[in-house]
C-alpha cells in the first residue's frame, strides 16, 4: 500500500533533532470499557499525563455515580498494566442527555472527578443513540448550571439532518446550534470537539468568550483523499469525516500559530478489526498508541515544533483551570514504524497509518 503521508512529512524542516516538553495531556479520547480498556489505556498512559476520557460507552456514563464507577474501572486497568495511579489521571466527563437535570451538574462539579459534559447530538456518531435531540429545547437547566459553575460543554459539532450534506455538517452546526447556544449562554465554556473545518477555525479564532478547540493528529496530517487512495479504506473513516486539503491547512495554521485556543485531543477510539473492514464499517481511528509522533511529524511539515508544547501540554490545562504537568516527554527524530495491528483482547485493532514509516518518536 502506498505511503499517504506526504513526503515533506518525513524531511527536517525544523533542524530540530531531539524535542523535550512538559508532558501531555489528550484532551478527548475513547478508553471503551472492559477487556479492550485494560488493552488500551496503557498506550494513553505511556505519553499523556491526563486524558478527558468521551462517556460514550453502550450504557452511557450519564451520572456522576456512573462516572465514578467508570473511573474506578480505568485505575483498576492501570494498575493490571502495572502503572502506578499517579502516572495517569483521568478526567472524567458526563453525557448529556435530554433529561440531564441541574442538580446532577452540580454534583459533578462539586465532585472534582468530572471535568466536562459531552453533548453529542442524537445519532450523530459511536454510541449516540441517548444523545441530545434538541439542545435549547431540552437542556436549558442543565446548561443554565454548568455555565454558573464553570462547568465545560465540550461538543460534538455536527448537525444530524440527512438532507446536509455530511461534509457540510460541522459549519451547518456552527449556525444552527453554537451560534445561537452561545448567545443564550455566553459565559459558559465550550470546547468545540475534533474540529475539521475551516468554518469551525473561523469560528473559535473569531468569538467571544471562552471557547476553545480540541484537534486530533489524523485532521492535521489527511485530507478526505486518504478515504480513498488505492480503493476504499476504513481505517481512515472517523467522524467528523476527514474534509478537503484547504480545510487540513486552517486546521495546521491554527493548531501551529501561537493561540492558546486550540489543544490535543487525539479522537483516539479503538474499533475492532472487523467491524472497521465491514460492509458498513464503523467510525473511529486509533492513535493513542503513536499520537506524539504523529503530531510531531505534522507540526514538523510546517517548520511548527516549537509550538508543538503549547498546544499539547500548556493550552489544555489553561482552558481546563488545571497545572501543568511536572514531568517531560522527549522525542526524537528517528524512523518509527507504525505496527500493522495491535492484540486487543479476543480481536484486534489497526492504528492509523499502520505499516507507514514516521519521522519521530518517543523515548521510553
Ligand atoms: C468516536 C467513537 O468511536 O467513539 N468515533 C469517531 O469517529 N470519532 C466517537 C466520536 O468522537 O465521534
Ligand atoms: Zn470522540
Amino acid at each position: 500500500m502506498q505511503n499517504t503521508l506526504m513526503d515533506n512529512k518525513l524531511l527536517n524542516n525544523s533542524g530540530t533533532d531531539m524535542l523535550t516538553i512538559a508532558r501531555p495531556d489528550d484532551w478527548h479520547l475513547h478508553l471503551r470499557d472492559g477487556a479492550v480498556l485494560e488493552s488500551v489505556v496503557a498506550d494513553t498512559a505511556r505519553q499523556f499525563a491526563r486524558a478527558i476520557i468521551m462517556p460514550n460507552l453502550k450504557a452511557p456514563v450519564v451520572s456522576v455515580d456512573l462516572a465514578q464507577a467508570y473511573h474506578d474501572r480505568i485505575c483498576r486497568a492501570l494498575t493490571a498494566n502495572g502503572i502506578q495511579k499517579s502516572a495517569f489521571t483521568p478526567l472524567m466527563t458526563l453525557y448529556l442527555t435530554d433529561n440531564t437535570t441541574a442538580a446532577e451538574i452540580i454534583k459533578a462539579k462539586a465532585s472534582g472527578l468530572v471535568h466536562g459534559v459531552k453533548l453529542y447530538p442524537a445519532g450523530a456518531t459511536t454510541n449516540s443513540d441517548a444523545g441530545v435531540t434538541n439542545l435549547l429545547k431540552h437542556c436549558g437547566p442543565a446548561l443554565e448550571a454548568m455555565q454558573e459553575v464553570g462547568m465545560p460543554l465540550l461538543v460534538h459539532g455536527e448537525v444530524t439532518d440527512p438532507d446536509i450534506d455530511l461534509f457540510d455538517r460541522e459549519a451547518v452546526f456552527i449556525d444552527r446550534v453554537m451560534i445561537p447556544l452561545r448567545r443564550a449562554f455566553p459565559d459558559l465554556k465550550v470546547v468545540f470537539e475534533h474540529l475539521t473545518t475551516r468554518e469551525g477555525v473561523d469560528y473559535v479564532t473569531q468569538a467571544q468568550g471562552p471557547v476553545a478547540a480540541t484537534i486530533t493528529a489524523h485532521h492535521l496530517l489527511y485530507n478526505r483523499n486518504a478515504l480513498f487512495q488505492g480503493g476504499i479504506r476504513p481505517h481512515w473513516y472517523c467522524l467528523p469525516v476527514l474534509k478537503r486539503e484547504q480545510h487540513r491547512q486552517a486546521l495546521v495554521e491554527a493548531a501551529t500559530g501561537g493561540s492558546g485556543r486550540f489543544f490535543l485531543g487525539t479522537d483516539s477510539a479503538p474499533h475492532p478489526k472487523g467491524l472497521k473492514e465491514h460492509a458498513c464499517g464503523c467510525a473511529g481511528c486509533y492513535t493513542a498508541l503513536h499520537a506524539m509522533e504523529l503530531y510531531a511529524t505534522a507540526f514538523d511539515s510546517v517548520g511548527k515544533l516549537d509550538q508543538l508544547e503549547a498546544f499539547a501540554s500548556l493550552n489544555g490545562p489553561a482552558f481546563y483551570g488545571l497545572p501543568v504537568n511536572q514531568g517531560t516527554l522527549t522525542l526524537q527524530r528517528q524512523a518509527y514504524v507504525i505496527p500493522a495491528e495491535l492484540p486487543m483482547a479476543d480481536t484486534s485493532v489497526v492504528p492509523l497509518a499502520a505499516g507507514e514509516t514516521l519521522g519521530w518518536a518517543v523515548r521510553a
